[in-house]
Order: C-alpha cells, then structure tokens, then sequence
C-alpha cells in the first residue's frame, strides 16, 4: 500500500493563489456581467520587452540549424547568462561573487520551495509574518513543522510578527534558530530592508551560525539607490546568506519562467559528526539531479534584460508598475483607508477598514467594487486585518479599481 506523506494533512487550505482563483471563479459564475479588476496575484500585464522577443526569435533560429542547436544545457546555466548576472546585477554594485555561485532555475518559486530539501529536517526556522506563503507549506510538507494551531501558527516555526509598529520589516529574534526566511523589497507587505535591518539581520545570523534565505525577487523595484539590493552587499553576507533573485518581475518572465539563486561557496552546514560542509555544493549536487537547466531560448531571452536597450526596456516597465502603485497609494490614502508599502514594492498593503477580516474585506472588494486583491491572512496569522493590492494591471484598471474602492 502507498502511504500518502502525512504532512501534507498538516497543510491548512489549498495554495492561497489557486483558493483565491477557486472563489473568483465561482463569483465571475455566478455573476457573469461582472466586470472584474485583478490586482490579486502578483502577476505582470506588460508584453515582454522587444529586445526580449528579439533574443527568444534569433535564439529559436540558432536552435534550427545544424551549428546552433543546442541539447541539454549545462545545470548551472550558460555563460553569457552567468556572466551577466555578475556584472549587472553584483559587481556593478561592488559585489565579487564566482560564476560556481550562481545556479540559474525557472523561477523563483521553485528555489524558495526547493532549497529547504539541502537543510537537515530538524533545523529550526523562522519566517517573518506575514510572508510568501511558500516558506512555510514547503518546510510543512517536508516534515519540518508540527501541526497547526487554530490561529494558524504551526508548531516549531518561529513567526516574528510584521507589524505597523515594526514598518514591517522585523530585527532579528533573541534566540538562535537554524534558518530565516527574509523577503525585501517584501512580498506582501510592500515594505523594505534598510542596510541597518540586514546588518542586523548578518550580525545575528553569524552569532548563531544560521542560515539567511534572502528573497529578492522585487529587487528592481527598489527606487532609493542607496537601499541594499542585495544581501551580499552586507559585509559578513557571504558567510550566511543564500539569495534567490528571478526575472519575472523586473523582466515580465512569469511565463516564460527564468531565475536564479546565489549559494556562495562560504555558506557553510554542519554535519552530525561536526565537519562542515559548503551547501554550494550540497545543492549544486541536488541542482544536477533533479534539474535539467533553463532552456537555451529562455537564457538567451534573459540576458538580452542586461543590455543596454534590455536594461532600458524593462526599467520602462517597472517604471508603468510603480506609477500604478503610486496612484494606489495615493488614491486609497486620500479616502481614509491607511495604506502601506508601494514605494519600493509593486504591492499596496491595506489596513483593512472598520476592523473586517481579511477574507471579508476580500468579499466585499470584490462583490461591491469588482477588484480582486489578497486576503493578508492568506499569508500568515499576522497578515489578519490587511489586504494586498497589486500594482501589476494597466494604468487605466488601476485608476478604476481606485475610483469603484474609493466609491464603495
Ligand atoms: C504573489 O502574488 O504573491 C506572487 O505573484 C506569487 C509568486 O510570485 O509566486
């Protein structure tokens, strides 16, 4: 008999994006004339850059002629890739990583889910709350947690609350745990790291000898060129922390899936007889196994982000993206709602009004105004009381989702 993996009975509801997928639908049934705004999941709108298209086209030619065709790639991504991620998006900030350091994957989601599998099941870990919901399901289903409890806390997982208080970008806790999830610019509270937060944050990690998950997905969103992009550009960072960065948002990849995750070599585990042992290593091994590198198209189409004009054409982007969020923050703000994040972050994080729950500040958004957002609660007990919007529409859908809100 196959016994099922019984952690996944620990798991509380669907995945939040499908459920919240389930419930629009079942509205738009119900409701067919309903004209619907979504600014719910984290998705981008924007046709992928021409320079981009360019790169797929001459890519897809090469790969139909006897000299350009390409077979299996080598796992850790082509060169030309690697080596543009080092210069752009490091050593232009001052950053020396090795290109043994980068391992390129089709998404950022897939790297925050998978890189659990190279940590021992008894380590201990903490997520700021609320978080990207797949920190916590993934280590849920690899064992790694107890059950859950009626507020929605799982045993063994430490939650260091983000609150209004905080700006939502917690310091790190008083007692040591093995490995800390930390998101910045913040998915979904829209808020962002100061160098003092991530100093603070090394400085903890090194003291305990734990590990840094450093998610920065939004990096390119970040518009004061003082605040750090990178976990790396911490000094002592390269010592704890492991970073996963992804196009999809800067570069409009969602479905074309490119991303990819920096291990320095220096990031070291322990084993059970004491030796360490580098986890660059660990999942260069698990990377080789279980993954066959991102399409050849696909990398071309990711490097071609990193010339001038790709530089330019997705800036562009992220510029129409910021602006949306702009007018969201302001919109929602002068009609009394307090708003959050949206200046470094394509995500408004609302207090939800008169005290409703999330999910029936949910309800009513999307049965009064026809704007789809995200229950916070969806992303962790702590995320009760809010409401995420997302930035990623037309100008036009976000300036209608502000006047039906506003109207409500
Ligand atoms: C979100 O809406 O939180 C994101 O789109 C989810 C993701 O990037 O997987």
């Amino acid at each position: 008999m196959a016994r099922i993996n019984e952690n996944f009975n620990k798991l509380t509801a669907g995945y939040l994006f499908p459920e919240i997928g389930r419930r629009v639908s079942a509205y738009a049934d119900a409701n067919p004339d309903a004209d619907l705004i979504r600014l719910g999941i984290g998705d981008v709108t924007l046709p992928l850059a021409p320079v981009v298209v360019a790169a797929m086209r001459d890519a897809v030619d090469e790969m139909g002629t006897d000299k350009g065709f390409r077979g299996y790639g080598p796992e850790n991504g082509y060169d030309f890739l690697v080596d543009a991620i080092l210069e752009h998006d490091f050593r232009s900030r001052g950053i020396e990583l090795a290109a043994s350091e980068i391992f390129v994957s089709d998404g950022s989601k897939q790297d925050s889910g998978n890189i659990q599998e190279i940590f021992g099941t008894d380590c201990t870990l903490l997520v700021t709350d609320p978080s990207y919901p797949v920190y916590v399901d993934t280590n849920v289903m690899a064992g790694r947690t107890g059950p859950v409890d009626d507020r929605g806390y799982y045993r063994g997982i430490t939650y260091l609350p983000a609150t209004e208080e905080n700006g939502f970008m917690p310091g790190p806790p008083s007692e040591a745990v093995d490995l800390a999830y930390l998101c910045s610019p913040n998915n979904p509270t829209g808020a962002v790291a100061t160098r003092e937060n991530l100093e603070a944050w090394v400085s903890w990690a090194k003291d305990c000898d734990a590990v840094i998950l450093f998610d920065a997905a939004y990096d390119a969103f970040i518009q004061d060129e003082t605040l750090p992009r990178s976990i790396f550009e911490i000094a002592g960072a390269k010592d704890c922390a492991i970073e996963m960065r992804s196009f999809s948002k800067r570069a409009g990849f969602t479905g074309v899936r490119c991303a990819y995750m920096v291990i320095p070599e220096t990031v070291m585990g322990t084993t059970e007889s004491g030796e360490r042992v580098s986890f660059n290593q660990l999942w260069g091994r698990r990377h080789a196994t279980k993954f066959n590198s991102v399409p050849y198209v696909i990398q071309r189409a990711a490097a071609a982000t990193y010339t001038p004009e790709g530089r330019e054409q997705t800036a562009e982007q992220v510029r129409h993206y910021m602006k949306n969020a702009e007018l969201l923050r302001k919109g929602l703000a002068d009609a009394k709602f307090t708003v959050f994040g949206g200046e470094h972050a394509p995500y408004i994080w609302m207090r939800t009004p008169d005290g409703q729950s999330s999910w029936d500040c949910f309800d009513s958004m999307l049965s009064r105004a026809k704007v789809v957002g995200t229950p916070g609660s969806g992303f962790g007990p702590s995320g009760e009381g809010y409401f995420r919007i997302s930035a990623f529409n037309s100008r036009e859908n976000v300036e209608e989702a502000i006047r039906r809100i506003t109207a409500m």
